[in-house]
């Protein structure tokens, strides 16, 4: 469970209010690089940790930690909406606040919906996505992605921390920057107590490597085809960092062949002009399973019968779902 302290966990100060301000800080509130982000991912990693007890008590520990660092960020917005420059207060006297807020640079939602507090979202008004959130069910996968996302935190903060001349605010910021540079090396630490990258790569290492076709397990593709050399550097030769193999070059070359797709079935509504000849294309792919996949068997089928076979699924599946047993008049799939 969690508790509470309505202390916040570093003073949060701001000298000289600042509506534009307040707009930049949503970025580090509800950012791909934010602490809702960097917060939900320590904190879905703990609940889901199903590994030594000690990592699922670390992450809980520094998401909490982020919970209070979510909190600082909300209470600098909503501090720096407050008050504004000049120029916009006197706006504000004649206008109402929303007239203000946008001639004075503020998220209009800052207003609207959060009534001059902040909002969930990032600094250009995108709502906070849950799918940035990262909780793999793989520690070292996990803990290169916390180190990422606290590297990208760290870069925001010193943007905001050089953006600003409010005392109050370059303070919080530097207590911030500070507690991301000890999250990014915790993180890596973890990986270094783990054995080190030589021991956890290849990420996940539980995986029977040998399955997989080795012979490009180690070898850095260039895609080039204008004749430049390849860039070369530690990924290019010399001993893999898995400690498997050597690293080597090589121009990559096709090695499937074009793709040939069944014609459009009838229920997709394609234009006539892609449709016209459908069969005919059928015939010519004969009983090549590449081109039947959509129709589930190696037999010729025209493209009428491909959508057919398809929507009668469709129905059963529908049918079984509502316990209707083919009632509504589709029929069985095979
Ligand atoms: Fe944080």
């Amino acid at each position: 469970m969690f508790y509470h302290d309505k202390r916040t966990q570093y003073p949060v100060r701001v000298e000289n209010p600042n509506p534009v301000y307040a707009k930049m800080l949503q970025q580090a509130l509800g950012g791909v690089e934010g602490e809702i982000r960097v917060m939900l991912q320590y904190l879905f990693q703990s609940f889901n940790s199903r590994g030594p007890s000690k990592y699922r008590d670390l992450l809980l520990e520094t998401g909490t930690e982020e919970i209070g660092h979510v909190e600082m960020f909300a209470t600098a917005i909503a501090l720096n909406l407050e008050g504004s420059p000049a120029a916009v207060q006197e706006d504000a006297a004649r206008r109402n606040p929303l007239v203000a807020a946008v001639m004075g640079g503020m998220s209009p939602r800052q207003y609207l919906s959060g009534g001059m507090g902040a909002v969930c979202q990032d600094s250009e008004g995108n709502p906070f996505n849950g799918s940035w959130v990262v909780s793999s069910g793989n520690i070292a996968a996990d803990m290169l992605s916390n180190a990422s996302a606290e590297a990208t935190g760290i870069a925001l903060a010193c943007r905001l921390y050089e953006m600003t001349d409010d005392p109050g605010m370059k303070d919080m910021l530097s207590y911030l920057i500070a507690r991301d540079v000890m999250h990014q090396q915790q993180w890596l630490a973890v990986i270094e107590e783990l054995g080190g990258l030589h021991q956890q790569l290849p990420i996940p290492n539980s995986f029977d490597h040998s399955k997989e076709k080795t012979e490009f397990s180690h070898t850095f593709f260039s895609t080039a085809v204008d004749g430049i050399d390849p860039p070369q550097g530690r990924w290019s030769s010399g001993p893999s960092l898995d400690g498997k193999a050597e690293f080597r070059t090589m121009r990559l070359r096709a090695m499937g062949e074009e793709p040939q797709l069944a014609p459009p079935i009838p229920q997709a509504f394609a234009q006539m002009e892609e449709m016209r000849g459908g069969q005919e294309r059928v015939a010519a792919m004969g009983t090549s399973s590449q081109g039947m996949a959509a129709g589930g068997s190696g037999g010729t089928l025209g493209s009428e019968g491909i959508g057919t076979r398809i929507t009668d699924s469709l129905k059963t599946m529908a049918n079984e779902v509502t316990g209707r047993g083919g009632s509504g008049g589709g029929s069985k799939a095979e």
